[in-house]
C-alpha cells in the first residue's frame, strides 16, 4: 500500500504523473488470462502496471484504449443518469431501471447527495428515504451496471450542489486541499466509499466504475489542485473502492488525469429551451472522435454526461420544450460517435421535492428526458432504443478507429456531395468492419440532401446505391452505412439501411434493418452457398434482388404503412421495417432471444416450456408480433393467458386489450377544506423566546456582512425553506423608513411587517438573488416605542459551487444589510427561525429538506392554534382506490392565476411536492408519485398560500389529474414512510 502522498505543489506535474502511474490497477494481467471474445488481438493496456504493491486488486473491470471490459468481455457502456434522491419512493426505482433496460441500456449512473445524509455534521442518517441500498438492489434486479458518482461535489442543480449546509460554517475555500474542507469531506468519503465498496461488482454488486469529484475543471484561484485530487482518490481507495476511477472534465481540458480513465462532459445545445427548433450551437468538434493535445491519458473514450435534455429555470420554457430541443432529431444527429462509455444526462430527472433544488430550478426536474418525471415514455425513448440495440450487437464498433477525413477526401468518397460530413470508423481487427456515419454539416438549415458514397468493401470499392436514386440525408439525422458487418453468421457486405439488431433464434438469424418511409435502400450479402433463397409472398412488397458471384444484392423501399417486408435466404431472414415500427420493436434477452414488434413497453420475457411470459405496459388494444423459438406456442401477458396465433416464419401473433378501469378521483374544489392562518409571528405580542437568537458577531463565511450581528441563516443551522426573521427595536423617535438588502436566491421573494402591520414586499423575478428596497414605515416611530419587524423570506436553495476553490455555495440567505431613515433605533435583538430543529430536524422520516419555517410547517400540522391573519394553510383529505396492475400517474394542477402575487406549496401526506410562484412559473402542474400519494386509502393534502398583496388568492382552481393510464407497471408500490401527525415537543 502506498502511503498518502501529500504536499506537492501544483506545478509539480512530474509528481502527479508518478502518482497516476502508481494508482493504476494491476488488474489487466488477469484480464488477459480470461481473454475477451475470439479474435481480440490486442491486450488491454489499462493495467500495464508493474507496481503491484497497492490495494487495487479487482480484476473484473478492466479497460484499454478501446473499451471497458467486464470479466474480459468488451462492451459498450450505454448508461443513463438517474438521481435516487429525486424519487423518494424506493419501490419505484425498479420501474425506471426496467424502462432503461428495455430501452437497451446496460448501465445507470447516479450521483450521491452528501447533504441529504449528513445534514447534521458527523451524523449519517441512512433512513428509508435516502438509503441507497434499495436502488443498488433494483439496478441489479433490472440487470444494469452502476457508475457511481459520489462527489463529494456533484452540482446537479441541487441545493449546494450536494454540499451540506453546515459547510457554510467551515472556513475557507472548498474543492481544494484545504485542511478544513478535507476534514469536512473525509467522514463522508469513508461512509460512501464503504457503501460503494460493498456494492462493487467484485462483491457481487452492480457498481463497475466510480467517478471522483465532478467537473473539476474551473478554478476560482486559477489552479487545478493536484494534491486535492490525489488525496480524494486515496481517500476513496482507502475506504475500499477497487473498481476503476473516472473523471468528467467539463470540456476536453485535460483536468484530473490521475484517475484511471479520463472522461468528459458535453452539452452541445446548452440550456435555453425556449426555441426548441433552433439549434444555436455548432456540433461538437469531430463528433467526439478526437482528443486534443491536453489529454495525455486516455482509456476508452468516455463521455460521462452527454446532453439528453436540459434543466429549466424559474420562468423557463417548460420541460416539454426541453424534450423537443433535445429530441429524437438530436439523438439521431449527435449520438453516433466513437465514444465507448457514454452516459446520458438525464435519463430520468425526477422531482426537486422538498427544498432540494438550487435556486436555478423549480420543483420538476423532468429534464425533457426519455423518461418523464411521471415515468411515462417520450418519443425520444423509442428513437434512442434504435441506437442502444444496434451498439449492443456491434462488437466491431468497440475495436474500431475513426478515419480523420479532410473535406476534400470526403468529397471524393461522397461523390461531389457538399455540406455533408463523414466519419468512418474502421475496425482494427477481423474483417475490418466499417461504419460510415454521414451527417449534414450545418444543422441550422432544414434541407434534405441526397448523396452517393463510395464504400471500401472486401469485394472492392463500391459506389452506392449501385442503381436507382441517390440516398436521402435529412437535415438533423445521421445515416450509419455498414460495410463488412457480421450479423452473427451473416456477412453483410454493405447496407445503406441502418441495422437495428440481429438475433439468432432456432438456427435462423434475423437481421432487422430500418429506414424512413419511402426511402430506397440497398444491401448486399455474402451468400457462399445459397440453396434456398426464398422471398415471402407479400402484397405491396417493394423489393427486388439479384445474385451474382455469390453476392446477393437486395434493393428495397421502406413501406409507407409501417408493414414489415421479410426476405429469406439460407438461414438468414432480413426483416425490413420503417423507423417507427423498428423503434417499437423490443429485443429481449431470453435464451434464445425473443423479438416483439409492437407495444408501449415490454419490460421482460421469460420462456417456460411452451409458454412465453411477457411483462409490459400497454395503453390500448395492441397486436404484438412475436419472434420466439418454435417451442413457444402460448403467450401470457402480465400473468394472463392470451389467444396466441402462429403466423409465418416463426412469428406468433397475440392481441391484447389492457384493462384500464375507471377510478374516482376527487374534485379538489369540492372537498371540505380547513383553513388556518399561519403567520402568527407578525403580531407584536408573539413570543419568539424559543427562536434562535441571531447574535453572532463573526462568520467563517468569506462573504463578510455589513451588519455587526450576523444575519446568515446557515450560520445558525437553517439551510432551506421559508425563513422568518424578527428584529426587535427600541425607537429613538422619527424613524420613518426601513431599508433592507436581503438575499434568498433567484426567484425569491419576501414580505415585511412592522409589529403586525404590513409594510411591503418583493415578489421576485428570475434573475434577482439579492434585493434591496426602501420601505416607508406604516407610521413614524415614537421615541421609546418597541417595534418588531418581521421578515418572511423565501429560500430557494443553496447555490452550487461549480467553480472549485470558491465559496459560492456559502452565498448567505438572510439580510445582508439594513437600516433606517428618519432616526436610528436601538437594536434589541434579532431572532430567527427556519425549519423546526434546523440541522437537528424533527421529521426524521421525511428527511432534512422537506420543511421550511412557516408556522404550520414547524408544527408538522397546519391545524393547531393559529389565530392571527398571515400566510394561509389549507388542508383536506381524500381517498383514492387504484387497483393493482395499472400505473396511473397523477398531478396537482394550479390554473394560471395572475393578478395578485402569491407563492404556494403543496404537501401530500406531509411531503412537499410543489413550490409554485404564480408570477414567475412556468410550472403549474405538479406530479406526485404513487407512494407519496396513497393509492389505497386516505390522503392528506395541505396547501400553503403566501399572498403578498392584500387581495389574497383563491384555491378554487386546484385539480387532481390523471396524466396517463397503462396496464402494467412495476407491481406493488410501497408507500414512502408517512407517519401521522403527532404533537411535537418544544414546538413554537
Ligand atoms: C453539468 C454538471 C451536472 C449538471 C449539468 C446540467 O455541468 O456536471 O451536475 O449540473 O451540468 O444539468
Amino acid at each position: 500500500m502506498i502511503a498518502k502522498i501529500r504536499a506537492f505543489s501544483p506545478p509539480a506535474l512530474l509528481a502527479l504523473l508518478q502518482l497516476a502511474l502508481l494508482t493504476v490497477p494491476p488488474a489487466l494481467n488477469s484480464a488477459a488470462a480470461s481473454p475477451a471474445s475470439g479474435d481480440q488481438k490486442q491486450k488491454p493496456l489499462g493495467g500495464h502496471d508493474h507496481h503491484h504493491h497497492h490495494i487495487t486488486t479487482q480484476n473484473r473491470v478492466t479497460w484499454d484504449e478501446q473499451s471497458l471490459l467486464i470479466d474480459g468481455k468488451r462492451l459498450f457502456i450505454f448508461s443513463g443518469e438517474v438521481h435516487p434522491w429525486r424519487n423518494p419512493v424506493q419501490s419505484l426505482h425498479l420501474d425506471v431501471l426496467q424502462k432503461l433496460k428495455a430501452a437497451g441500456f446496460n448501465a445507470v449512473s447516479i450521483y450521491f447527495h452528501w447533504g441529504a445524509v449528513e445534514w447534521e455534521r458527523g451524523v449519517f442518517r441512512w433512513n428509508e428515504l435516502f438509503d441507497l441500498q434499495p436502488f443498488f438492489d433494483a439496478a441489479k434486479e433490472a440487470g444494469l451496471y452502476i457508475i457511481a458518482r459520489p462527489g463529494p461535489y456533484v452540482n446537479a442543480e441541487t441545493t449546494g450542489g450536494g454540499f451540506p449546509g453546515w459547510g457554510n460554517r467551515v472556513e475557507g475555500l472548498w474543492r481544494k486541499s484545504n485542511k478544513n474542507y478535507t476534514e469536512a469531506y473525509t467522514p463522508f468519503v469513508n461512509e460512501f466509499g464503504k457503501l460503494i465498496a460493498k456494492n462493487e461488482i467484485t462483491k457481487g454488486g452492480p457498481i463497475i466504475l466510480v467517478q471522483v469529484e465532478n467537473e473539476y475543471s474551473g478554478f476560482g484561484d486559477g489552479h487545478e489542485d493536484f494534491e486535492y485530487e490525489a488525496e480524494l482518490l486515496q481517500a476513496f481507495k482507502d475506504s475500499g473502492i477497487t473498481v476503476p476511477t473516472i473523471c468528467d472534465d467539463a470540456w476536453l481540458g485535460g483536468h484530473f488525469q490521475s484517475v484511471d480513465i479520463y472522461g468528459w462532459n458535453s452539452y452541445p445545445l446548452g440550456f435555453d429551451c425556449s426555441h426548441p427548433e433552433r439549434w444555436h450551437n455548432a456540433p461538437p468538434d469531430n463528433f467526439y472522435n478526437s482528443y486534443n493535445e491536453k489529454i495525455r491519458k486516455h482509456g476508452p473514450k468516455s463521455i460521462l454526461e452527454l446532453q439528453a435534455g436540459g434543466f429549466d429555470g424559474w420562468g423557463g420554457a417548460g420541460y416539454d420544450a426541453c424534450g423537443k430541443l433535445i429530441g429524437p432529431e438530436f439523438e439521431r444527429a449527435m449520438y453516433g460517435s466513437a465514444v465507448r462509455i457514454m452516459n446520458l444526462y438525464m435519463a430520468f430527472g425526477g422531482t426537486n421535492w422538498g427544498q432540494s433544488a438550487e435556486p436555478g430550478v423549480y420543483t420538476s426536474y423532468d429534464y425533457g428526458s426519455i423518461i418523464r418525471e411521471d415515468r411515462r415514455l417520450r418519443d425520444k425513448y423509442y428513437e434512442l432504443k434504435l441506437q442502444t440495440q444496434f451498439l449492443a450487437v456491434s462488437p466491431a464498433y468497440l475495436t474500431s478507429k475513426p478515419w480523420q477525413l479532410t473535406e476534400n477526401d470526403q468529397i471524393g468518397i461522397l461523390k461531389g456531395a457538399r455540406g455533408i460530413v463523414l466519419t468512418v470508423l474502421e475496425d482494427t481487427i477481423g474483417l475490418h468492419t466499417k461504419f460510415y456515419i454521414v451527417r449534414q454539416k450545418d444543422f441550422s438549415k432544414f434541407e434534405l440532401k441526397t448523396y452517393r458514397i463510395e464504400l471500401k468493401t472486401s469485394i472492392g470499392d463500391i459506389s452506392v446505391p449501385r442503381t436507382g436514386p441517390p440516398l436521402d440525408l435529412q437535415a438533423r439525422d445521421s445515416n450509419i452505412l455498414l460495410v463488412d458487418y457480421m450479423a452473427g453468421p451473416t456477412h453483410i457486405i454493405y447496407t445503406t439501411a441502418e441495422v437495428y439488431s440481429w438475433k439468432t433464434i432456432d438456427d435462423i438469424t434475423y437481421v432487422i434493418v430500418y429506414g424512413d418511409e419511402n426511402e430506397h435502400h440497398e444491401a448486399a450479402f455474402n451468400v457462399k452457398d445459397i440453396k434456398d433463397f426464398m422471398s415471402l409472398e407479400q402484397e405491396g412488397a417493394k423489393w427486388s434482388y439479384e445474385i451474382e458471384e455469390k453476392i446477393l444484392t437486395v434493393r428495397f423501399t421502406i413501406l409507407e404503412d409501417g408493414d414489415a417486408q421479410t426476405i429469406r435466404f439460407g438461414k438468414t431472414i432480413l426483416v425490413i421495417l420503417d423507423r417507427e415500427v423498428a423503434s417499437k420493436t423490443w429485443i429481449l434477452d431470453t435464451t434464445p432471444p425473443t423479438i416483439i414488434k409492437g407495444g408501449y413497453l415490454i419490460r421482460s420475457a421469460n420462456i417456460e416450456g411452451p409458454k412465453l411470459h411477457l411483462k409490459g405496459d400497454l395503453v390500448q388494444a395492441t397486436r404484438l408480433h412475436i419472434l420466439a423459438p418454435k417451442s413457444v406456442t402460448q403467450v401470457t401477458f402480465n400473468g394472463k393467458d392470451v389467444d396466441t396465433q402462429p403466423a409465418t416464419e416463426g412469428w406468433l401473433y397475440v392481441m391484447y386489450t389492457p384493462e384500464l378501469p375507471d377510478i374516482n378521483i376527487p374534485e379538489l374544489s369540492q372537498l371540505d377544506w380547513k383553513y388556518e392562518n399561519s403567520l402568527p409571528e407578525i403580531s407584536a405580542s408573539y413570543d419568539d423566546s424559543q427562536w434562535t437568537t441571531a447574535d453572532n458577531t463573526y462568520t467563517p463565511n468569506g462573504y463578510k456582512p455589513q451588519t455587526k450581528e450576523i444575519l446568515y441563516a446557515s450560520d445558525y443551522g437553517y439551510h432551506s425553506g421559508n425563513l422568518i426573521w424578527r428584529g426587535h427595536f427600541k425607537a429613538t423617535g422619527g424613524e420613518n423608513e426601513f431599508w433592507l438588502d436581503i438575499q434568498g436566491g433567484r426567484a425569491f421573494g419576501y414580505s415585511v411587517w412592522d409589529s403586525g402591520v404590513y409594510v411591503g414586499f418583493w415578489e421576485g423575478d428570475v434573475t434577482t438573488s439579492r434585493h434591496t428596497s426602501n420601505f416607508r414605515l406604516p407610521a413614524t416611530w415614537k421615541g421609546g416605542e418597541k417595534h418588531t419587524l418581521t421578515i418572511l423570506q423565501d429560500h430557494m436553495g443553496l447555490e452550487e459551487n461549480w467553480t472549485a476553490a470558491t465559496e459560492f455555495f456559502k452565498s448567505p440567505r438572510g439580510p445582508i444589510n439594513y437600516g433606517f431613515k428618519g432616526a436610528q433605533p436601538k437594536l434589541v435583538k434579532w431572532k430567527l427561525t427556519g425549519n423546526l430543529g434546523g440541522e437537528k430536524y424533527i421529521d426524521k422520516e421525511r428527511g432534512p429538506w422537506n420543511e421550511g419555517g412557516l408556522y404550520a410547517e414547524r408544527q408538522g400540522s397546519p391545524l393547531d392554534g393559529i389565530k392571527e391573519p398571515g400566510v394561509a394553510f389549507y388542508r383536506s383529505t381524500f381517498d383514492l382506490h387504484v387497483p393493482e396492475g395499472v400505473d396511473y400517474p397523477m398531478a396537482i394542477q394550479y390554473s394560471n392565476s395572475t393578478g395578485s402575487y402569491y407563492r404556494s406549496q403543496i404537501y401530500i401526506n406531509g411531503y412537499q411536492f410543489g413550490k409554485y410562484v404564480n408570477s414567475i412559473g412556468p410550472q403549474t402542474s405538479f406530479f406526485v408519485p404513487q407512494g407519496i400519494l396513497n393509492y389505497n386509502g386516505t390522503n392528506t393534502i395541505a396547501i400553503s398560500l403566501w399572498a403578498m398583496q392584500d387581495a389574497g388568492a383563491s384555491l378554487k382552481s386546484l385539480d387532481l389529474r390523471i396524466l396517463g393510464k397503462v396496464e402494467g407497471g412495476v407491481g406493488r408500490v410501497r408507500n414512502a414512510p408517512m407517519p401521522l401527525w403527532t404533537k411535537r415537543s418544544d414546538v413554537y
